[in-house]
């Protein structure tokens, strides 16, 4: 099975639990690329059975242009472009597909990106499978204890 995992991630959150997530399904046999959404061109998709968004959770929904320059003055590192942008010219996908974000919260609150990529997934006639969220400790993060653990059990379910 081959396995596309497309994210973006301010301050490493995200691509640490997206490997997280690979390593699940790596271990389950699957062959998994983890591409930020700013490099993944339009052949992206090609052999694809599993497609996996992740994206961090920024002003309860999807980061934008203007929660990317806010992560950045507080020390992330520049993103040019994202998940919202890479949704928005998805390519044709005929097959799965699973979500994930990261997020300090789980409240109604805090919002979900997941949620949001959910939503935009199905918008484009895209089946999704499952979707989950991932603690972090503040917005730099680091992941929660036992957060690391747990998207690699999402990952494995997923194989
Ligand atoms: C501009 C900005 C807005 C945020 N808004 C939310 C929010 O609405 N709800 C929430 O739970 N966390 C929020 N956070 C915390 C992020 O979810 C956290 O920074 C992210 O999960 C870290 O992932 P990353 O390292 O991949 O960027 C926000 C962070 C930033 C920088």
């Amino acid at each position: 099975m081959n396995v596309l995992i497309v994210i973006e991630s301010c301050f490493g959150n995200t691509q640490m639990f997206a490997e997280a997530v690979g390593n699940g399904l790596t271990g389950r046999g699957a062959t998994v690329t983890v591409t930020p959404a700013a490099e993944a061109g339009p052949d992206a998709l090609d052999g694809v059975d599993l497609l996996i968004v992740g994206a961090p959770t920024h002003s309860r929904g999807l980061p934008g242009p203007a929660s990317r320059r806010s992560a950045v003055t507080q020390g992330a590192n520049p993103v040019r472009t994202g998940v919202a942008e890479w949704l928005d010219a998805m390519p044709e996908y005929h097959g799965r597909a699973a979500a994930f974000d990261s997020v300090t919260g789980t409240s109604f609150l805090n919002g979900s990106a997941a949620k949001k990529i959910v939503k935009r997934l199905q918008r484009n006639l895209v089946p999704v499978a499952a979707s989950d969220s991932f603690l972090v400790g503040a917005a730099a993060g680091p992941p929660v204890d036992g957060e690391l653990e747990r998207a690699e059990k999402f990952g494995a379910s997923l194989a």
